[in-house]
């Protein structure tokens, strides 16, 4: 398995830097702390490193009362952006729109479009995806607008994805691949034709196991109006196709937030597992707890870390100057 271990709160707050502010978004990754509203003031706020051993299994049924439902994802009418911030899909209004129920939401969600996040916005017992998609839902009837005002109006899936070399890693993602070049620099206003892709192959089969839990968009106004489901299963993703979408233009190098303070319940499904947490998760838990005294110290450690993570995906080394000063 390609995974990898990094300190999100500390890279986050550095990696930004070597890159201009762009004009076109009026946030930026590089600039977390004065996100305003909710996304400094909030109490739930996301993304989160679940820690498996310390998520509920619900064997009661009192959060999670049925199955995942997902009906009509197979084939659904997108057209993609790069709105600055992110890859974005689209659904186009007016088309079948898919439906999410079950799990732990209660009613129908209609499915609005997905977007893409590198590194992985949720870390899993302190490990970090190089990928993450979140398919985001409201409420159906309610407006986006309505939806935000309320705790259940937004239900998002969180998928992950490792960079493998095996034969079919490149099936989850092969039909996004043709629309990614034209999506390479900012398109906010000119949103590619079109296309009738299967969400279904994009999350996998196996979605019966994963965690849940009550949080916020991770992104400004950082609204607590979601119920994030994080699947347990990552999937793969080639090599190729990860240099694709991480060269993308979102106005820097990467493009999540960092971890929030851990501090409400998380549930999984029955049938996910808690994994044995060796001393080494335990240290990283320890971590992200105390990240900001630490940021000090890992300034002069930084630029190997990110230079190292860099290596890792394949990617250039950075010019460790600008941000070690
Ligand atoms: C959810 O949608 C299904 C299928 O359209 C429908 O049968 C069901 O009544 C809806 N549930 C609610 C609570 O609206
Ligand atoms: C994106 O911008 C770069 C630099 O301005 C340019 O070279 C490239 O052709 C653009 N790509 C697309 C798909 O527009
Ligand atoms: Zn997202």
């Amino acid at each position: 398995m390609f995974a990898f271990i990094v300190l999100p709160v500390i890279l986050s707050s550095f990696i930004d830097l070597t890159h201009q502010a762009r004009t076109s978004a009026a946030w930026s990754y590089a600039d977390e702390p004065s996100w305003p509203g909710a996304c400094s003031s909030g109490a739930q706020q996301s993304p989160i490193n679940i820690v498996t051993a310390a998520a509920v299994a619900d064997h009661g049924g009192a959060v999670i009362r049925a199955p995942l439902q997902f009906r009509g994802y197979g084939a659904v009418d997108v057209s993609a952006v790069n709105n600055g911030h992110t890859l974005k899909w689209n659904a186009v209004p007016g088309g079948p729109a898919p439906t999410l129920s079950g799990g732990p939401l209660q009613g129908n969600y209609t499915f609005l479009q997905f977007h893409l996040h590198w590194l992985s916005e949720h870390a899993v017992d302190g490990i970090k995806y190089p990928l993450e998609i979140h398919f985001v839902h409201a409420r159906t009837g309610l407006s986006i607008e309505e939806a935000l005002q309320k705790r259940d109006g937004l239900a998002v899936i969180g998928v992950l994805y490792k960079v493998e070399k095996s034969p079919d890693s490149g099936h989850a993602l092969e039909e996004l691949m043709p629309m990614i070049p034209s999506i390479m620099n900012f398109t906010e206003n000119e949103p590619t034709s079109a296309d009738i892709i299967d969400l279904n192959r994009i999350m996998g089969a196996d979605r019966s196991s994963f965690f849940t839990y009550q949080g916020s968009l991770t992104t400004p106004g950082c609204s607590e109006a979601v119920q994030w489901i994080v699947m347990e299963t990552p999937r793969a993703i080639s090599d190729a196709q990860f240099k694709l979408i991480s060269s993308a233009d979102v106005g820097g190098q990467a493009n999540y937030r960092s971890l929030q303070p851990n501090n409400r319940p998380v549930y999984r499904s029955v049938s996910a597992s808690a994994a044995l947490a060796p001393s080494l998760l335990t240290l990283l838990s320890a971590l992200y707890a105390t990240s900001p005294s630490l940021v000090a110290a890992a300034k002069k450690t930084l630029c190997g870390l990110v230079n190292l993570k860099k290596k890792l995906l394949g990617l250039g080394g950075i010019n460790c100057e600008k941000l070690v000063g």
